[in-house]
């Protein structure tokens, strides 16, 4: 059966000691409670070794926003896989948006980075998702699927099975304008029928699938209850402890 999954994603905020406070409170707060959702929280490079020294990592688990494309080497300024595998962080946000527009990463450069964070023990959260002029355009559903088919979907069973997928429409990303319910839930629903299509019914059934875009306390109770969507990737709601409480407890 797959897992609800509410994951922070810090972006480039808080310095390494407003990173530990904030995870350490989180741990606190989460710690004992009786939780119908795995949480994880991605954090900047910086702050891995330290968040996951400070929190419990089966409460609060931690990822990597980011890892390299290559294994190791002359690449200055890159973190590999395996280095955030060290730290003890056990998943990569992989593919985010901001990512492929202002790092310029490609389905192609995506592949090496899904195939090193499985290589190395990482769970890859997956991310896909259109511009609105796609969706002005109504063609969400074939941009989607030629991100996945570009990517994930050239993964081998026993790899996709490792994967969360997160579908982010950009629109929907920092701006206050969440999809509809109606609109995720389309989505994810198309998502999980692609993985049907795909892989089967078995592992679509089995394939953890978020939603993401100004996600919030208000608006993840109804989200969190539609049969194809298994939590969000959240980004603004993930920087207050009680924010993202309230979208963890909306399960
Ligand atoms: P947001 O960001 O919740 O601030 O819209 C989500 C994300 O980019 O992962």
């Amino acid at each position: 059966m797959r897992k609800n999954i509410v994951a922070g994603n810090w972006k480039m905020n808080k310095t390494l000691q407003e990173g530990l406070a904030l995870a350490t409170e989180l741990n606190e707060v989460l710690a004992g409670a009786s939780l119908k959702c795995d949480v994880v929280i991605g954090t900047p490079f910086i702050h891995l070794a330290s968040v996951t020294a400070a929190v419990d990592t089966k409460v609060v688990g931690v990822a990597a926003q980011n890892c390299a494309a290559k294994e190791s080497g002359a690449y200055t300024g890159e973190v590999s896989a395996a280095m955030v595998k060290s730290t003890g962080a056990e998943y990569v946000i992989l593919g985010h948006s901001e990512r492929r527009e202002y790092y310029g990463e490609t389905s192609t450069i995506l592949n090496d980075k899904v195939a090193l964070a499985l290589a190395n023990g990482l769970t890859p959260i997956y991310c896909c998702g259109e511009a609105l002029e796609v969706r002005n355009a109504n063609e969400q559903n074939a941009f989607v699927k030629t991100q996945l088919d570009e990517t994930v979907f050239n993964l081998s069973a026993e790899d996709f099975a490792k994967i969360v997928i997160a579908y982010e429409p950009i629109w929907a990303i920092g701006t206050g304008v969440t999809a509809s319910t109606e609109q995720a839930q389309d989505m994810l629903a198309y998502i999980r029928g692609l993985i049907v299509d795909k892989f089967g019914k078995e592992m679509a059934e089995n394939t953890s699938i978020l939603y993401g875009g100004s996600c919030n306390a208000k608006n993840a109770p109804e989200l969190f209850s539609q049969p194809d969507i298994d939590g969000g990737l959240i980004g603004g709601a993930s920087l207050k402890v009680a924010d993202f409480k309230a979208i963890i407890d909306a399960f």
